[in-house]
């Protein structure tokens, strides 16, 4: 294991959208798990790393959930207005460290709100790992299952060679200025965008993959959130 890093740095937590895929009756950052929301794991994840400086949630503007969230009230915690677009919570997010003057060299980490199982050690390896990197990279596993790409009637087109095939996990460290750039390079050209390094990608930068465990999943579908709870002891 590393010893903890003191790097400093910043965090993005976009927790604007909705989640439907979870068929809950409000956003998935907002379901329990071990009697807090799944907010309020993610943000005491990160808020327990030497080196942080300030987080930054965006949120949906009607949220009625906010103001319940443990860490609401902590200083180093501020919001920003979310967008249509995850890519537009995330530069709304970086507009206002830039607005608080924050360096345009500070690193800036973007973490999943609904990923309430980041591992300590993944976080400090990954600030360890890239804090001298000229582009800066994310947590990333490899694939685990063989991977078929799939044609429009439902039937396979090719077998990937899945030793070439990471999945992209959160957080995704990058520099505040560069990744502003790329971030609003990317939505003024209408580019699909799933996460923070394919717009860092777009503009010809290679970002590092850092190992980390699986089990730093997103909670996406209902399943997710019962293994979580099976993990965690919860009961069912
Ligand atoms: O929908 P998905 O699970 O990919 O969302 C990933 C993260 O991006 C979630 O934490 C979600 O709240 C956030 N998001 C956002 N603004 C949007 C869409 C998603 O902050 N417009």
């Amino acid at each position: 294991m590393n010893p903890p890093s003191s790097l400093p740095f910043w965090c993005v937590v976009p927790a604007a959208g909705v989640g439907s895929r979870m068929r809950a009756d409000r956003p998935k950052q907002y379901l329990t798990l071990s009697g807090r929301t799944i907010l309020e794991h993610t943000l005491a994840r990160l808020l327990a790393q030497p080196g942080l400086q300030r987080v930054v949630v965006s949120l949906s503007p009607d949220d009625p959930y906010w103001p319940h969230v443990a860490q609401a009230a902590d200083e180093r915690v501020w919001t920003a207005p979310g967008g249509k677009e995850r890519a537009d919570s995330v530069l709304s997010a970086l507009d206002r460290l830039v607005a608080a003057g924050v360096d345009e060299h500070a690193w800036v980490l973007v973490h999943d709100a609904a990923r309430p199982n980041l591992a300590p050690e993944d976080l400090a390896r990954l600030l360890a790992t890239l804090a001298d990197d000229p582009v800066g990279g994310l947590l990333a596993g490899p694939s685990r299952d063989t991977l078929k790409l799939i044609g429009p009637d439902g039937r396979v087109v090719q077998t990937l060679d899945r030793a070439a095939i990471w999945q992209a996990y959160t957080p995704q460290m990058f520099r505040l200025g560069l990744l502003r750039t790329a971030l609003s390079d990317a939505l003024a050209a209408g580019a699909q965008m799933t996460d923070e390094a394919s717009a860092m990608e777009r503009l010809g930068y290679s970002p590092r993959l850092v190992e980390g465990r699986t089990d730093n999943i997103k909670v996406t579908r209902p399943e997710d959130l019962e293994w979580l709870q099976r993990a965690w002891g919860d009961p069912l």
